[in-house]
């Protein structure tokens, strides 16, 4: 492999890990403005949509220049937004198209209350990652004169997006969480037994697609991903509940909770154009570090008061789950003091003194730096292959999909 030094894979001049992270934390809270930004960030995070926390001796008129400041600055985010998002999608936009008429029409129910379960679980998918994976390495590794990845790679982004859509919705059954990207989850909305069942007609209609369609090669790609699913997350459960997390169980965690699915898509778009093994092989490495950087970010954004996922944030300390920040604080202390902040971790499901407490140990001891170096590792991982590729807008497409895991705050 010819890593970095040969690959000019560079963005606008800039090296995509010249870019920066964010700095994840606030300067502190001298500033009322500042303090409201922040606090109203955490509501708006809870989706409760204004400020929850400001004091009562505030100043009303601060309070009302407060929201203004956060008006215009949530405009100015979300026009920053689009236009990232833009730098990623606009090579592929026609297949973007193709590929949401495709899920319209395919993922259709018979029943008011199931089509109404469907229509709500498809209208809010999220960030789209898995899909545009798919298109961007089916564009990259098509053959000279060939734009698109046609039918084969359609097929292929929407049996990967449905087993994670399905994934989700399951996931919070079994987290008990109420919230998913900012609106009541499915089974807050429609109970856990509609949720399930959903989440199952959902794999069942994808099966069923795959199937029919014939492509048995991109059928059984994929789905082996559904299984390596399932072993993360029986894993994570175990773990949490045993208490017992270490940097190789993380790992192996967040790879079959994650990154296989992300890998999984990566390598699809290679094989839906005929790509040979090798660049198959190629792109299931970038796919598979891409989702490693994905999820710690994840994790990161977790603990991070002023992201905005949609979900509340330190929901993982919450289910007693040890992730990436709160670990490297484990792995530096000794044995006493790991039993101290485990048993404060036991807590935390009834106890909000506890979160709080653990959400300060972590961001004083620079939990969240330290993952997100991590993080830049396995960026730094899927860049060097990508530096495989001969220039082209693919490549930086998916390159500019690098810089957006690296420093995505939603
Ligand atoms: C989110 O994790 C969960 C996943 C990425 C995978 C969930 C997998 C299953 C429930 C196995 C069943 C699979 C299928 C296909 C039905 P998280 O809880 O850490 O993230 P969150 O904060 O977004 O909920
Ligand atoms: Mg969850």
């Amino acid at each position: 492999m010819s890593g970095m030094a040969r690959g000019a894979v560079s963005l606008h001049g800039k090296h995509p890990f010249q870019c920066g992270r964010r700095n994840a934390q606030p300067p502190g809270n001298r500033n009322i403005i500042f303090y409201i930004l922040v606090h109203s960030a955490a509501a708006d995070n809870q989706g409760v949509g204004a400020p929850q926390h400001i004091p009562a001796h505030i100043n009303p008129g601060l309070v009302f220049l407060g929201n203004a400041v956060i008006q215009k600055q949530r405009q100015i985010q979300e026009r920053a937004d689009r236009g990232k998002a833009r730098l990623i999608s606009k090579t592929v936009e026609g297949d973007l198209e193709a590929f949401e008429q495709f899920i319209r029409q395919k993922f259709t129910a018979d029943g008011t209350l199931l089509s109404e379960m469907l229509d709500y679980a498809l209208s809010a998918r999220g960030k789209g990652i898995r899909p545009m994976t798919v298109l961007l390495s089916a564009a990259l590794n098509a053959p000279a004169g060939q734009r698109s990845g046609g039918l084969r790679a359609l097929l292929a982004a929407t049996l990967v997006e449905m087993i994670h859509v399905a994934s989700l919705i399951h996931d919070d059954v079994i987290d008990e969480s109420d919230m998913r990207r900012g609106r009541a989850s499915v089974n807050a909305r429609w109970q856990s037994r509609n949720a399930v069942v959903v989440g199952d007609y959902i794999l069942a209609k994808n099966m069923d697609l795959g199937l029919k369609s014939g492509q048995f090669d991109l059928v059984t790609h994929v789905c082996g991903a559904i299984a390596t699913l399932c072993e993360g997350e029986i894993l994570q459960n175990d773990k949490a509940n045993r208490q017992e997390m270490t940097r190789a169980s993380y790992l192996d965690i967040i790879y079959k909770k994650t990154a296989c699915l992300i890998g999984v898509s990566a390598s699809a778009g290679a094989l839906a154009v005929g790509a040979s093994r090798e660049k198959q092989a190629l792109m299931r490495k970038f796919g598979e570090s891409i989702g490693m950087a994905f999820q710690i970010q994840d994790d990161i954004l977790d603990y991070t008061r002023t992201a905005r996922t949609g979900k509340p944030s330190n929901n993982d300390l919450r289910e007693h789950k040890v992730t990436l920040p709160l670990l490297t604080v484990l792995e530096s202390v000794g044995e006493e003091r790991r039993r101290e902040l485990l048993a404060r971790l036991a807590r935390c499901h009834e106890e909000d003194e506890s979160v709080e407490y653990l959400q300060h140990i972590v961001e004083n001891e620079g939990g969240m730096e330290k993952a997100a170096r991590v993080m830049q590792e396995y960026l730094t991982r899927a860049m060097s292959v990508l530096s495989e590729y001969e220039p082209s807008e693919y490549r930086d497409a998916l390159a500019n999909l690098c810089v957006y895991v690296g420093e995505r705050d939603r």
